[in-house]
């Protein structure tokens, strides 16, 4: 091991031989975390190439289960989101895609730190569960063409162990990595075809389009070393998507969103993603055609009846997404007002992540309890005039003494300019 962290921190390649007994040896415990840690900060300063990090990829996805999904008809196209603050488009995309004909068999997680998680989200809805067993999982795709599920335990088990080492090795941050650590657990899901929502801004891994595209591309090439099709969406994230952050708010921005009624930002997303994928899944020629495709389900109803059958075959409250005052709510409610006049120029999604989180809204560690009615309403966005004194925000929490520390991080994520802020789009690169 020694010869391969020196061989390596001397950046020379490493070969499908030693990157196998690298990942046998950390699985079964052989080769200490140290060295892993070690090996792990020479691949951040001298990386890895696209051979090195296809070998890494497939290593991982085959440390654990493999979810076979070929008893599905169809195409089974997934959606990754590398992760952002007020993030609910897999609520949306799910079933606008299944009611399309793409059969959406989902494996999604749980928020930890300023993210949100789809799995939570979805747990705010009463009586909706996200366990379920293989067999269900499968059963539900082909009676309902739509299940969401969480991940197996023993899914890239290696990824796991290794994510848990570059979390505190300061080797998070290397594009291989990251690259490896997502494919490995879209490949093992199971996916014939993948579309990734590649985030750029605060509170994104990527903070640089350039740093983004080259991501992109490396995914992409993981895939077409196995056959699968993918495509990046670069996008945004220097705010917050949508005007909710937390659960059963952001439950209920994703149902006013399949009944056409959501925001501007978040409706544009899901139009663009799910264009994609109803082109890779074979159910339209273009992605212009897709996306009237989408845009008729959702204005005829079809896109939020199939959400409706997808709460009612996971054991859901479907009368609680009829009527969303039933969802969760919280006892107390203060509104944050703005102490300055101007156009708002930032709205730092890690503040307000952070500050959702202070309300009771996430974790701050893998055990702590959700508060599924806590969270922020934004009422004001970037390129918004607002007066001293105007609302901000509104600030949901069962724990009163919440509020004064939700209001500090807030603090940090305004600014306001005098002059109006170029308008910044959403999309900002699809990658294929
Ligand atoms: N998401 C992942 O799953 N892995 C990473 O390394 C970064 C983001």
């Amino acid at each position: 091991m020694v010869d391969l962290i020196v061989k390596k921190r001397n950046g020379l390649e490493l070969n499908k031989e030693e990157l196998t007994s690298i990942i046998d040896g950390f699985i079964s415990g052989e080769i200490p975390d140290y060295q892993i840690s070690a090996l792990l900060m020479a691949i951040y300063f001298k990386g890895m190439n696209s051979m090195e990090t296809a070998i890494l990829t497939d290593l991982m996805m085959r440390s654990g289960d493999l979810i076979d999904l070929s008893a599905i008809e169809g195409i089974k196209v997934d959606k990754h989101s590398t992760g952002g603050v007020g993030d609910k488009t897999t609520l949306v995309l799910a079933p606008l895609v299944a009611a399309a004909g793409v059969p959406v068999a989902k494996m999604s997680g749980r928020g930890l730190g300023h993210t949100g998680g789809t799995l939570d989200k979805m747990e705010s809805i009463s009586g909706l569960s996200v366990n379920m067993t293989k067999d269900q999982f499968i059963d539900n795709v082909k009676s309902h063409n739509i299940a969401v599920c969480g991940q197996n335990a023993n899914l890239v088990p290696a990824d796991k162990k290794l994510y848990a080492l570059r979390d505190v090795s300061g080797t998070v941050n290397n594009i291989s990595l990251i690259a490896s650590s997502i494919m490995s657990k879209k490949l093992a899901c199971g996916a014939d075809a993948i579309v990734i929502d590649l985030k750029v801004g605060h509170g994104a891994f990527m903070k640089t389009l350039k740093d983004a595209e080259e991501l992109a591309q490396v995914m992409i090439n993981i895939g077409a070393n196995m056959n699968r099709e993918v495509i990046a969406v670069i996008t945004s994230m220097s705010e917050p998507l949508g005007y909710t952050i937390g659960n059963a708010l952001e439950v209920k921005e994703a149902i006013d969103t399949l009944k056409g009624n959501g925001p501007e930002d978040l409706t544009e997303l899901c139009l663009e993603l799910g264009g994609h994928m109803l082109v890779l899944g074979k159910v339209a020629e273009n992605h212009e055609q897709a996306v009237l495709k989408l845009k008729e389900l959702i204005s005829s109803g079809k896109a939020f009846d199939k959400f409706k059958e997808f709460v009612s075959a996971q054991g859901g409250d479907v009368n609680s997404i009829e009527h969303t005052e039933e969802l969760p709510t919280t006892e107390h409610k203060r509104i944050y007002y703005s102490k300055e006049e101007g156009f708002l120029s930032d709205l730092n999604a890690l503040d307000v992540g952070l500050a959702s989180v202070k309300l009771g809204a996430g974790r701050e560690t893998k055990d702590s309890a959700i508060d599924f009615g806590a969270g922020i309403r934004l009422l004001k966005k970037i390129g918004d005039f607002v007066e001293n004194g105007d609302p901000l925000a509104e600030l949901y929490s069962n724990d009163e003494s919440s509020f004064n520390k939700a209001e500090e991080l807030l603090n940090l994520a305004y600014k306001f300019t005098e002059k109006k802020p170029l308008e910044k789009p959403l999309i900002l690169k699809t990658v294929r």
